[in-house]
């Protein structure tokens, strides 16, 4: 998608894209190292950075301040910040009824579900409070929500079942989103990657 002269996007997980841009990522030094190279490429302040845990929706909301202060209006909100599986059971499911005795029944890590989808609903909530502050633009939208999905959001995926529960979520809420906020003037989609660009981490 080009981001067109004059408009601006807040993108979170973005520290690893025209128009201007606003890199919301918890990794605070490769956000600014990011906005800087683009700083330098146009020749003028096109970006800036401002460092949100998205599970924090207050932390959000304080990078969309910053951004309303730089750039005013914000025409597209892309909900990216995402992480891979982790160990959802510790230990690992056991090799026989003694083996999974001698162990304690502990709780589950939900990290991934939390950042790649609550995360992602945070983000996803203060870019519709966003968008019905904002006037139409010559399109007639008052923004676009862009999410990131994956294919593991449609098909099942053994190895990663948190992701992909996390990632299901993420398409349910697009399709039911995308109908409600129509009459609004507001588009919601999401993209559904699959082809690796090789940096998925684990997270930190
Ligand atoms: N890489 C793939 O193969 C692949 C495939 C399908 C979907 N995706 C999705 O694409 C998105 C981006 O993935 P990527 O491959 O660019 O990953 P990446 O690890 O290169 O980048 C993720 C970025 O998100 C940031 N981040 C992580 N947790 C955060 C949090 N709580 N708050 C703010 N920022 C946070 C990280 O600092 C990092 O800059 C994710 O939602 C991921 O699920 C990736």
């Amino acid at each position: 998608m080009a981001i067109k002269k004059g408009e601006v996007a807040f993108i979170t997980g973005a520290a690893s894209g025209h128009g201007r841009v606003v890199i919301v990522d918890l990794n605070e030094d490769a956000g600014k190292a990011y906005a800087e190279e683009l700083n330098k490429k146009a020749g003028s302040a096109v970006a800036i950075s401002a460092k949100a845990d998205t599970t924090k929706f207050e932390e959000q909301l304080a990078a969309y301040e910053l951004a309303k202060e730089k750039f005013g209006r914000i025409d597209y909100v892309f909900a990216n910040a995402g992480i891979a599986e982790l160990p959802w059971l510790t230990p690992g499911p056991a090799r026989s009824v003694s083996d999974a005795l001698s162990q304690p029944i502990t709780p589950p890590n939900l990290a991934t579900v939390n950042i790649d989808l609550i995360g992602q609903l945070n983000t996803a909530a203060l870019a519709l409070q966003i968008f019905e502050r904002q006037e139409k633009n010559e399109l007639g939208l008052r923004g676009k929500l862009i999410l990131t999905a994956s294919v593991f959001g449609y098909y099942p995926c053994a190895s990663m079942p948190m992701y992909a529960t996390a990632k299901a979520g993420i398409v349910n809420f697009m399709r039911s989103a995308a109908v409600f906020f129509k009459a609004r003037d507001v588009t919601v989609n999401c993209s559904m990657c699959y082809i690796p660009p090789l940096s998925l981490r684990s997270g930190q």
